[in-house]
């Protein structure tokens, strides 16, 4: 049984696509909700449409891939639209994503679907790597912290956020701090992309992407390592809030991992961008066969117990 229910939301595995990967058009979507995916997320909006940067703005890399899309979505009343129309009795659970330029934007956005009063979660992304000038938000305790409470006025729903990967005990501590001073924050996503690393390639000396110089996030199995001190860190130090697990899902095992260090779900996106919504049935079925052979028949037998020495 591979189940989990969560903040209401009932999924027959723990498994949905990352934000950013396939969830851009209701094609996509409707794909990732065809699939063996146990949910599915937009494409992080914003107020209008956005094309994003220029192309080439992914590309796979020896263990991973690199990305700076910039953010190319169809604006957030798209989303809200498919999301209205959604079949949320008979479907999968949707989540939305949002990602606005601006405190103020994201306020509008919120304000929006909060009047729709729709079953989904909303997942508030602090951490796009990918516009120029713009620092992630999560990187900034203060800034996290104003755009929070500003966000709870307005929207007064159970709610998420996307953060970036932390990399020291002292930033859990303080981002779990802020954190936990949201009641109505339910829940957090463990990571974004590790931002702004370089991958060249050797054969002609160059970038392999063309915005901000090469620089772009960092997915796949590079950064499965940081992604999961990021779960088992928030799980520990958050109270009474989920942790979903993203960062280098590609079989069962690293899904087992994620839920090992405490994730109630998994997202794969690097996996999913190269291998297609087929992923979904493949990874699901691997870790059934890896329960099964180490005797476990739920995912709370073995949520969170990682053992330390
Ligand atoms: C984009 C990338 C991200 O990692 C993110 O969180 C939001 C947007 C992008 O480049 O489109």
């Amino acid at each position: 049984d591979l189940s989990v229910s969560w903040l209401g939301v009932n999924m027959e595995n723990p498994l949905y696509n990352a934000s950013g990967v396939m969830c851009r058009s209701r094609e996509e979507l409707d794909a990732v909700a065809a699939s063996a995916a146990g949910a599915l997320i937009t494409k992080s909006c914003t107020l209008l449409p956005r094309e994003g940067n220029p192309e080439p703005r992914y590309a796979k890399a020896p263990h991973g891939s690199i990305n700076s899309m910039g953010l190319p979505n169809a604006g957030y009343q798209y989303y809200l639209d498919y999301a209205k129309a959604y079949d949320h009795q008979g479907g999968k659970p949707l989540f939305v994503s949002v990602s606005g330029m601006s405190l103020e934007d994201n306020l509008e956005m919120l304000a929006a679907f909060r009047d729709a009063d729709l079953p989904c979660l909303v997942e508030l992304n602090l951490s796009c790597p990918n516009l120029p000038g713009k620092p992630q938000i999560g990187y900034d305790f203060e800034a996290s912290s104003h755009v929070l409470s500003e966000v709870v006025k307005v929207y007064h729903k159970p709610f998420g956020v996307k953060l970036p990967p932390y990399f020291d005990p002292v930033h859990f501590a303080e981002m779990a701090s802020v954190l936990n001073s949201f009641p109505s924050l339910k829940y957090v996503t463990c990571i974004n992309s590790v931002g702004n690393g370089l991958v060249i390639d050797l054969d002609s000396e160059s970038v392999v992407i063309k915005p901000k110089g090469g620089l772009g996030g960092i997915g796949g199995d590079y950064v499965l390592p940081t992604a999961l001190a990021n779960v088992r860190e928030f799980y520990r130090l958050l109270d009474d809030k989920h942790v979903i697990g993203c960062g280098g899902v590609k079989s069962g095992r690293e899904a087992f991992m994620h839920i090992l260090a405490g994730a109630t779900a998994v997202q794969v996106g690097t996996c999913l961008y190269e291998e297609g919504a087929a992923c979904f049935a493949r990874i699901r079925d691997e870790l059934a066969a890896l329960m099964q052979q180490k005797g476990y028949a739920t995912l709370a037998d073995f949520r969170g117990k990682l053992k330390t020495m």
